[in-house]
């Protein structure tokens, strides 16, 4: 089964109470319920924790190399900081999604860069909630293709053609 890991950065505890306008009003809570859901459905396992320590994240990260197949990670704040836990992401080298609640793009010039979008599979801004479960299911699809590719059904010899 794959296993996902699901990182939440700083102040993503507070969802639900801060920053409303910006940030919904969906609690934390709901949105890992909505992760947990999904994954079931895919029959994925997601395990998901969040910190407000950047060394806390980084050390996870380190740890997924072994056991997980790809990260789903918010980083928050420490997006616009942190080049600690864009290495950790690049050393591990598992597929790597990067999500945020808004779209930072649109936001002040310091949100505007990222340090983990340089290494991330891809980045989904600006979807709130959703974003967590379109991040889950882009990576499912990915890691799903990847293995049909790495490990072809045995017994055929047969290979498509790529004629039109
Ligand atoms: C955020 C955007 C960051 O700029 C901010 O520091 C956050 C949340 C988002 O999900 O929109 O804490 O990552």
């Amino acid at each position: 089964m794959l296993r996902i890991l699901v990182l939440h950065g700083p102040n993503l505890n507070l969802l639900g109470t801060r920053e409303q306008s910006i940030y919904g009003s969906q609690s934390l809570d709901s949105i890992d319920s909505g992760l947990t859901r999904l994954a079931e459905d895919l029959a994925v396992e997601v395990d998901i924790r969040q910190s407000n320590s950047e060394g806390e994240l980084v050390n996870w990260i380190q740890e997924s190399g072994s056991g997980y197949q790809g990260i789903i990670i918010n980083p928050a704040a420490y997006t616009h900081t942190s080049i600690a836990i864009r290495d950790a992401i690049a050393a591990v080298g598992l597929p790597t999604v990067e999500v945020h609640l808004s779209n930072i793009h649109q936001r002040e010039p310091f949100r505007q860069h990222s340090h983990v979008a340089g290494v991330a599979l891809g980045q989904i801004s600006g979807l709130g909630p959703a974003g967590y479960l379109l991040a889950l299911r882009g990576l499912h699809e990915h890691l799903s293709t990847r293995r049909k590719i790495k490990k072809p059904s045995g017994g055929s010899r047969r290979q498509k053609s790529a004629s039109r």
